[in-house]
């Protein structure tokens, strides 16, 4: 029997992973947005890319049947977004078989899913099929699909998102929403472009390869691979007209209206722009969140796109100030309980400081874009055009960040159009240069090794525990992966020097950046990593000029940065010590992670820290900051430092000699990072965020020196800015917070005292449904109740007011009725109470209850019976208690 409930979206993907996870699934957390270590794709589009690995075989699942709810973003269609089909963020519920099941069970267990746990009415269902695939066509038959609904279409073949890897063809679910939503042409059908039927569901059999040059050979296993948007899912089942109505959307959609005094549903133009900011929002905030920073290719450039198309629909809608934070923080919000680790304090500061950063940029900028729209549009209409030209309104997307139709907008109002096809050929080139932007580094890294001229070059030597700069050479250069003798300017690739400044990531801390300076141009460093054979490459794009191979080259790491660096790694010494002395010896280093902004420091610890342990821990800290104690570095063979205390860490690789960091009498490690000369200048170390990371593991986050300052700043802007709002000074804000909490306790009591003696009015006038049967008063009445609490005090007020009799209450609540029913004890008899009654009175709703033989509760499923029930209570009273 389909189940009728109200569904959430959360429910809605519980359902999902519970159906599976029933059926011997393994639930894998999603992947992060960017890919990790495949460089041919830009974004995660799809559940089924971290199952490629297993299903190619490259690597054994830790399960062969698996289950996910995986993040997605899909940047096709960018600028179509804001009506109402199109999403850049999505989440996929997915389900794959790694050679394990194929069709004959997936297609049973989607029909069962579809029909029976979701409830789809079966005749609503459509699906699509390939021609060549006879066997789904089949198993569709039999699961109860008429031939009619089942639609041969030519498209169903799904491929990987990379340029090579599993593919197969697909069978895709659609639901038909019904006429509503028709277009009204003869041959409207789930093929058709209008929104009458809408794919929520594609099962893909997996049981080819295809090649980079898309020549496809049979798989070694036949694999699985489903993908349904949750979205999507959501909107049918909670009969929304379309995703934005969900509840995915619709507390974002409320929140933006609060922020720009818009209201959704008044006028489309306004929707539009409402739509617009949010999924942009929920798209940066995810993009963000998973680590990608604006900038002018591959994933940054998506990025920057979707803030400054957000921050022009804002403008749209009257907002002058930078307020994309505000979206973000309300996308947070919404999303927080099922991607709890957005919301830890120090992500959400960083998602809002990168995205307000990147918005004020665009927004001054802004201005000088609009006034060059002006002066064209001047132009062209002094010259007597009637057009603008394509390459110019293509400019302004390209610099400004300008949406087509916003030029157009501006344009049309002024009498002109836009000219030709050139924009549109523009933006190819542009669409052709970002899907060719993949990340330089992994590949680099990748393809390091097979390098020749690399291999026979002595390892780097690293000077930058002492220095910031040094002279050296350029003994390699590298492109694309293959040797290079030279980089001209703009291009990327990377610099190996004899010695150099620049740390390369590791033992937890990220690399330096910073720049390379030879007589003939400027490198500048974005990023630096070790190969395996001990060389340094510095990675990044020639900014002026060109480099070559056997330059004599300037190194000089970006200072500042280093030092943001070198205090966090410090801070990480500290708190490790502070660690184990508040917590106990177990409390050791399972991970860290140090960069400019933060330090991150995993341990094993049963449970939570605790806020006052926590307050302990950043005493302790900050206590040994202010000792201002020396930071001493020395070489010893590795027996003798570990003979003298000093922490080693599981896992990490040491050499013969070891780097002994030592501060003071408090700390001593094992560590090839780079640290500062006192701990006193790291100035003041806060915690940012303490919280799980599964496993029995925590996971601690410190920012120390300028991040500690500008923390500290944030905060206590942010009281200013909250007692402001409270009308009252940052010194009174506990007072007023706490009169308003208690204010807000009164309104409450208040209300519900309202409640109860409206209570009591209804009771009163329930009087004319009050009859008498035999001897005793029986009431039977339909009431208007909005809980079954609100009931049940309804009863008590009826029940005040006859003291004998047989009283029954019903109501429709949340579209289902249900029943109170109380029988005073001198009229209670064998065969007859209030349980009985109840039974027998919910029967024809299909419902049933319980309670004592004075009071039962009950409820059932079909409203439209409620009538009929209230209709038998009068002959069931007479048969038991006679006339
Ligand atoms: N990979 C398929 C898709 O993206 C199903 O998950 O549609």
């Amino acid at each position: 029997m389909p189940e009728t409930r109200t569904w959430t979206s959360e429910s809605v993907a519980d359902a999902f992973v519970s159906f599976f996870r029933e059926r011997g699934h393994l639930q894998l957390p999603s992947s992060s947005l960017v890919p990790e270590d495949d460089p041919t794709v830009l974004l995660t589009t799809a559940g089924v890319q971290q199952m490629i690995p297993y299903m190619l075989g490259q690597v054994s699942p830790p399960a062969p049947r698996l289950v996910s709810v995986q993040k997605c973003f899909r940047t096709t269609d960018i600028d179509s977004v804001g009506d109402r089909h199109h999403l850049t963020f999505f989440e996929m519920l997915g389900n794959f078989s790694i050679g394990d099941y194929f069709k004959e069970q997936v297609i049973p267990w989607a029909w069962e899913l579809v029909t029976e746990r979701y409830g789809i009415p079966a005749d609503k269902v459509w699906v699509t099929v390939h021609p060549t695939d006879d066997e789904a066509r089949r198993i569709w038959q039999a699961v109860g699909l008429p031939n009619a609904r089942i639609v041969v279409d030519e498209s169903n073949f799904w491929g990987p998102p990379g340029a090579s890897g599993p593919c197969g063809p697909d069978t895709e679910i659609y639901v038909d929403r019904g006429p509503d939503y028709a277009c009204g042409r003869a041959d409207c059908g789930p093929l058709c472009e209008c929104s009458r039927y809408l794919e929520i569901w594609n099962l893909v059999f997996n049981e080819f390869f295809q090649d980079t040059s898309g020549a496809r050979t049979p798989l070694a296993q036949q694999n699985v691979d489903t993908g349904s948007g949750l979205e999507r899912v959501t909107a049918i089942l909670q009969h929304a007209p379309s995703v934005y109505e969900t509840d995915l959307f619709l507390p974002i959609i409320q929140g933006i209206e609060r922020i720009t005094g818009a209201r959704y549903g008044e006028s489309e133009r306004l929707d539009y722009s409402l739509r617009v900011l949010a999924d942009h929002g929920r798209a940066m905030t995810f993009l963000v969140g998973d680590g990608v920073k604006p900038s002018n290719e591959g994933r940054g450039y998506v990025l920057r796109r979707i803030i400054r198309r957000a921050a022009r629909y804002g403008q749209r809608l009257g907002l002058q100030r930078p307020f994309l934070a505000d979206v973000v923080e309300l996308v947070i919000n919404r999303m927080a309980a099922r991607y709890p680790a957005l919301a830890s304090p120090s992500q959400r500061v960083q998602i809002a400081e990168i995205v307000r950063t990147e918005e004020r940029r665009f927004l001054t900028t802004l201005q000088s874009g609009l006034g060059l729209l002006d002066r064209w549009i001047e132009e062209a209409k002094a010259a007597g055009q009637t057009e603008l030209a394509g390459e110019r309104i293509f400019q302004l997307y390209d610099t400004y960040g300008f949406p087509k139709e916003l030029s157009e907008e501006i344009a049309s109002e002024a009498g002109l159009s836009i000219g030709g096809d050139a924009y549109d050929r523009a933006m190819a080139e542009q669409r052709a240069r970002s899907r060719g932007a993949i990340d330089q580094r992994t590949r680099l890294q990748r393809r390091v090794g097979e390098a020749s001229e690399l291999l026979s070059q002595p390892p780097t030597v690293f000077l930058g525990y002492d220095r910031l700069d040094t002279g050296s050479e350029i003994l390699a250069i590298q492109a694309d992966g293959a040797d290079a003798a030279r980089l001209h300017e703009g291009d990327r690739g990377s610099v190996v020097l004899a010695e150099t400044p620049f740390y390369a990531e590791g033992g937890g801390q990220v690399g330096d950046t910073g720049h390379i300076v030879t007589p003939s141009g400027i490198f500048r460093v974005e990023d630096t990593q070790k190969d395996g054979a001990g060389h340094y490459l510095h990675v990044g794009q020639v900014e002026h000029g060109e480099v070559l191979v056997g330059e004599a080259a300037d190194a000089a790491v970006d200072p500042d940065r280093r030092y943001d660096i070198m205090r966090h790694h410090s801070a990480t010494h500290l708190l490790h010590k502070s660690l184990q002395t508040i917590l106990g010896p177990k409390a050791v280093q399972a991970g860290s992670l140090v960069s400019p902004q933060l330090a991150r420091f995993d341990f094993p610890n049963e449970g939570p820290v605790s806020a006052e342990q926590l307050a302990q821990i950043e005493d302790l800290v900050n206590r040994e900051i202010l000792e201002d104690l020396p930071v001493h570095i020395e070489e010893l063979p590795f027996q003798e430092a570990v003979g003298q205390g000093a922490s080693a860490f599981f896992g990490e690789k040491y050499g013969e000699r070891v780097r002994v960091v030592t501060m003071g009498d408090f700390s001593k490690e094992l560590c090839g990072g780079t640290h500062v000369r006192r701990t006193g200048e790291l100035g003041a170390a806060y915690v940012l965020a303490e919280s799980g990371i599964g496993s029995g593991m925590r996971r601690i986050e410190v920012v120390a020196g300028r991040a500690a300052h500008e923390l500290a700043r944030a905060r206590s802007r942010q009281v200013e800015s909250v007692a402001a709002r409270l009308g009252t000074s940052p010194q009174r804000l506990e007072e007023r917070v706490e009169s308003l909490l208690a204010e807000l306790r009164e309104v409450r009591r208040e209300a519900a005292r309202m409640e109860a003696q409206l209570a009591d009015v209804q009771a009163a006038s329930l009087g004319q449904g009050v009859e008498t049967v035999g001897s005793a008063t029986v009431m039977a009445a339909r009431v208007d109740a909005q809980s079954m609490d609100a009931l049940l005090q309804m009863m008590d007020a009826a029940r005040r007011a006859h003291e004998s009799g047989v009283i029954v209450l019903a109501a429709v609540i949340g579209g289902k009725p249900q029943f109170v029913i109380g029988v005073s004890k001198d009229l209670i008899r064998p065969g007859f109470d209030a349980v009985a009654l109840l039974r027998h009175v919910a029967a024809p709703t299909g419902g049933s209850g319980g309670g004592r033989p004075e009071l039962a509760r009950g409820g059932g499923q079909d409203a439209s019976k409620l009538d009929e029930a209230l209709g038998l209570v009068a002959p069931f009273v007479r048969e038991h208690l006679g006339q």
